[in-house]
This record gives structure tokens, sequence and C-alpha cells, in this order.
């Protein structure tokens, strides 16, 4: 008996003395992998002369007034995840590049399908646009391939000069392996031959997408987010594609800046809405705010908001919140990078899509200047957001309003706090 307890007891002491070594060990051991690991860290390679080139251009400060002034960004083509998408920043870039004072990005997002707006934007906007276009799988060479047809089979350059290009898509819907992906060199010798495309490539068919006979969810805010982070300027304008801005928007947006007008000065947020008209099929768009005035009077172009100061300069017209009546006003803006993202859960088929935005801006009491000698006209025939019968999904938009109700706005008001009557 007491043998056999003695060799259990010797048996408990070399299991205990046995634990305690491996765990000894393997601490020495993590240890040791962790100081290789420092040792093995990708060195960083630049010498000093380059390093002192970067730190200048990121830190040259440029003047918008006396008061605002912003940096450039490093903006080259990157490959980055962002969740469950792989996105392709800055794949096919502008010819021109501006310093972040020197203009406004228009910041914008489509399918494959929307690239014939870019001619008709651009004559008005003249200015930066960057566009992140949602490409699953074999819609990545369709949209490739319609890009190509813009940049280089049109008599105008604007489109390669002013548009930068992202492209993303879900890990699970990956362009096929008979489609390579095209990398930034083959971008920048590709040469799209012109007279061999079919009215198919150059205007590819909603219905005939991937994305279309797959049912796949419009990734919205994820597009949104990319177009808008990638932009250069201090000031982007996030919009939709068949929105057209009134022409010379830009100079006279950027003087207004600069004359820094006691309004401008509040020490609150501040976001600059265009008013937005719709105007029937067939009519040409109105290029200044006279031939605008006489179409209104036609009744062939429509708006829902503001009236309108016709010998104005450039200024703020009306100062609103979101407060009501206005809590549900979705305005279309010039804004900065310092605003609010989109929440990248929501998607577009189940609308709501901007409301967390609305909340977050609500609380923080930004202020909405209206501005009053600029407007935003949609593609003729094309309403202000209204979907097709045949659009909507019932169980989308079912899901997505809970999922806004139920969680998001409540992990807001732990973020953000409440305020007033500000509401999802
Ligand atoms: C440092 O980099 C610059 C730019 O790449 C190059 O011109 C220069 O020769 C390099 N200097 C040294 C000492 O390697
Ligand atoms: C941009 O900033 C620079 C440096 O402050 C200034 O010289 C230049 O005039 C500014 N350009 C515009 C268009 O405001
Ligand atoms: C509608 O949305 C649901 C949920 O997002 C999705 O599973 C379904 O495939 C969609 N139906 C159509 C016709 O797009």
């Amino acid at each position: 008996m007491i043998y056999f307890n003695f060799i259990r007891r010797q048996r408990w002491i070399l299991l205990t003395f046995l634990f305690l070594a491996s765990v000894y060990w393997s601490m020495i051991h993590l240890e040791g992998d962790a100081r290789r690991d420092q040792i093995q860290c990708p060195r960083i390679t630049h010498n000093h002369s380059q390093l002192v080139n970067e730190m200048q251009t990121h830190t040259d400060k440029f003047h918008l007034n006396e008061d605002l002034t912003c940096l450039d960004k490093e903006i080259g083509p990157r490959i980055v995840q962002r969740g469950k998408y792989w996105v392709f920043e800055n794949y096919i870039q502008a010819n021109k590049r501006f310093h972040c004072n020197e203009s406004v990005t228009f910041t914008t997002h489509s399918d494959p399908t929307f690239l014939n707006n870019l001619q008709p934007l651009l004559e008005r906007w003249q200015g930066p646009i960057s566009l992140a276009i949602y490409a699953p799988s074999t819609d990545f060479s369709t949209a490739v391939k319609a890009i190509m047809y813009q940049r280089q089979c049109q008599t105008s350059d604007l489109v390669r000069d002013l548009v930068t290009f992202h492209l993303f898509f879900d890990f699970n819907h990956m362009p096929p392996s008979f489609q390579p992906i095209l990398k930034p060199v083959d971008i920048s010798t590709y040469i799209a031959k012109c007279n061999q495309y079919s009215s198919e490539e150059i205007n590819p068919v909603k219905e005939k997408l991937y994305k279309s006979v797959n049912n796949l969810p419009y990734p919205v805010n994820v597009a949104r987010n990319v177009a808008r982070e990638t932009s250069n300027t201090h000031f982007v304008f996030p919009c939709d594609i068949e929105l057209y801005p009134s022409p010379g928007f830009i100079p006279e947006f950027l003087d207004m800046i600069r004359r820094n007008d006691p309004i401008q000065r509040s020490p609150k947020p501040k976001v600059y809405p265009l008013v937005i008209f719709e105007i029937d099929e067939g009519q040409s768009l109105p290029s200044t705010k006279k031939e605008l005035i006489e179409l209104y009077a036609l009744n062939v172009i429509h708006t829902f908001h503001f009236s309108f100061c016709l010998r104005c300069a450039m200024e703020v017209f009306t100062v609103g919140n979101r407060q009501p009546p206005f809590e549900h006003w979705e305005p279309i803006f010039i804004g900065s990078h310092s605003d609010p993202l989109y929440d990248e859960r929501l998607s577009w088929d189940g609308q709501r899509d901007k409301m967390t935005q609305g909340y977050v801006m609500c609380v923080q009491e930004y202020e909405f200047h209206v501005l009053n000698n600029a407007f935003l006209i949609h593609k003729p025939g094309v309403k202000t957001k209204e979907m097709s019968f045949s659009q909507r999904n019932e169980t989308s938009i079912e899901i997505q309003k809970k999922l806004v109700f139920e969680t998001i706005a409540h992990e807001l008001e732990l973020i953000y706090g409440t305020k007033g009557r500000c509401t999802c």
C-alpha cells in the first residue's frame, strides 16, 4: 500500500515537473519566435533623400481660405480588402491630378451599365470624378472593356483626363480564371480596338450582368465609401451618376469658400446641398439658371424643395439642419472627408441606405447650407428615388429595415449619443 502510494506520489511529482518544464520551454520558444519575427520584419527600404522627398509632398499645406488648409494624399493603385470585398483602388487612373485645394471631386458609384453618363456629366462638371464600380465575376472584364472604350474611343479626352475608376467584387464572386485580372502595367499599355466593339460591349445590358442574373444586392455604401476615400481634394461631392450639376460649379464654389463670408465661419460642421430638378424625357438639359427658370415656367422641369434666386452670386440660400421637418430629407451635398461615412452593411436594394449618416450628422449638429446658384438635374426621364416595381425586393427592404431600427440605431446611440429629435 505504502509502496503504491509512494509510486503514485512520485508520478505526480514527475508529471508536475514535466508540465512546468514544458510551459517554460514553450515560453522561451514563443519569445524566440517573437524575436525572430522582429528580426525578419520587412525593413523600410527608403534611402534618406527619398524619405525627405515623400515627407515634403505629404506635409505641404494648401490653402482654401485663411481658415482652411488641406494636405495631398498619396494616390496610386492599391488592392485592399473591405468586409467581404476585394477592392482595386485607383485601378484605372485619370491622367490629370489636382492638389487638394484646386478642385472638388465628384464621388460616385455604379455597375458597368452607367458609363454612358460620364461624357455628359463631365461636359458640365469639368473636374475630377472618382467612380467605384461593383463588378463581380464576369462583370469585371465587362467593366474594364467598357471603361477602355470611354477612355480611348471618344472624341473628347474628358474621361481619360478626369475619371479615376475603382473596381470591387465579393470574395465569393471572383473574376473567372479565363478572364484574368489585368495588372496595372497591362492597364497602362491597353489599346482598345475601337472599331471592333459591339454595342453591348460599349453599353452593357443590365439584365445580362452577372450581378443581375445572380440577384446580387448592390453594395452601394461600400462603393460610396471607396469613391470618397480615394479622392484627393478637400471638398468632395458624393452624388448619383445620373445627376448632372450646373455648369461652372467648381470655380464658383471655390470662390465662395475663398471669400469665407461670416456665415461660413460658424464653428459647426457644414455641408452644402444643391437643389435637385427633374426634367421630362426628350428635353435638353439647361446650362444656366436662366434656361432652368424658363423650362420651369414651361413646366417641363420639376422640383420639390426651394425657390430660387435668379441674379445672386453663389452664396448660401438657406441654412437647415436635420431636425423636423427635415428629418427624412436626404439631400445631396458637397462635403469633406470629415463627414461620417456610410454604413457598409446596408445595400441599395434594402433602402434607407443613407439614414445612419443622416443620424450622425443630426447629432453632431451639422448645418446644411443650401446653395442658391447651383443645381442638379436628373438625366432626362429619370426620377429621384423612384424604384420601379420590378426592382423592389420586399424581403430585402424588410430585412434592412429591421437591421437599421433594431441594431444599427442602438449602436449609433451608444457611440454618438442622442440629441433632440434626431432619428434614424
Ligand atoms: C536614393 O533614391 C533616389 C530616388 O530613388 C535615387 O535617385 C538615389 O540615387 C538614391 N541614393 C542612394 C544613395 O541610394
Ligand atoms: C492652393 O494652395 C496654394 C498654397 O497655399 C496656393 O498658393 C494656391 O493659390 C491655392 N490654389 C487655389 C486654387 O486656391
Ligand atoms: C431579395 O432579397 C433576398 C434577401 O436579400 C434575396 O435572398 C433574394 O434573392 C432577392 N430576390 C430577388 C428576386 O432579387
